[in-house]
C-alpha cells in the first residue's frame, strides 16, 4: 500500500522517533508499505516519520534497478570516516535540493526484519542515504545541515511548502 508522504511543515518531521521494541506483523507490513511508497515516488531512501510513524525504521535502495532494498530497524552509526559534498534532496521537501557535507563512509548497525543484528557498510551515496534517513529519526532534515546563506536562499520555497502542508495540499 502506498502511504501519504509527510511534507516539510508537518511537526512529525521534527520529532525524535521511538525505538522499535518488537518486530511483529505490523512492523513488517509497515516496512513493505514504506518500500512501495519510496519506489513510487522514485526516492533512494525513506524513514518512518516521513509516512507519519514515529518509529526508528529506515529503508534505502540506491541501485538503479531498485532491486537492492535494505531495511534497518533501530539503526545506529557505529563508524564514520572521510568527508564528501554532494547535492541532496528529500521526498518530504519536494523541489528543494542543496549541497550537504557528509562522511564518505559509514558503518551502520541495526536489526533486519527478522530481528537479526546486522552491520552494513555504506560508501558514497549509500553513506549519504543512511545518514540522511537516520537524521529523520532524530528530527533532522538535510536543510538543517546547510549553511545559513543557502538556507536564506531557500526561505521562500520552504515557506511555500509549509503553507501547502498546513492546508493539506501538496
Ligand atoms: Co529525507
Amino acid at each position: 500500500m502506498v502511504l501519504e508522504l509527510r511534507i516539510y511543515g508537518d511537526s512529525i518531521l521534527k520529532r525524535s522517533s521511538l525505538p522499535v521494541t518488537k518486530i511483529d506483523k505490523e512492523i513488517k507490513s509497515l516496512a513493505a508499505n514504506m518500500a512501495e511508497t519510496m519506489y513510487l515516488n522514485k526516492g533512494v531512501g525513506l524513514a518512518a516519520p516521513q509516512i507519519g510513524v514515529s518509529k526508528r525504521i529506515i529503508i534505502i535502495d540506491i541501485s538503479k534497478e531498485y532491486n537492492s532494498l535494505i531495511t534497518l530497524i533501530n539503526p545506529e552509526v557505529i563508524y564514520k570516516e572521510g568527508e564528501e559534498v554532494a547535492e541532496e534532496g528529500c521526498l518530504s521537501l519536494p523541489g528543494i535540493s542543496a549541497e550537504v557535507v557528509r562522511p564518505s563512509k559509514v558503518v551502520i548497525k541495526g536489526l533486519d526484519l527478522k530481528g537479526k543484528v546486522v552491520e552494513v557498510v555504506g560508501e558514497g551515496l549509500a553513506s549519504r542515504a543512511f545518514l540522511h534517513e537516520i537524521d529523520h529519526l532524530n528530527g533532522i532534515l538535510f536543510i538543517d545541515r546547510i549553511n545559513k546563506e543557502k538556507r536564506r536562499e531557500l526561505r521562500k520555497e520552504l515557506k511555500e511548502l509549509k503553507r501547502l502542508a498546513k492546508k493539506g495540499i501538496r
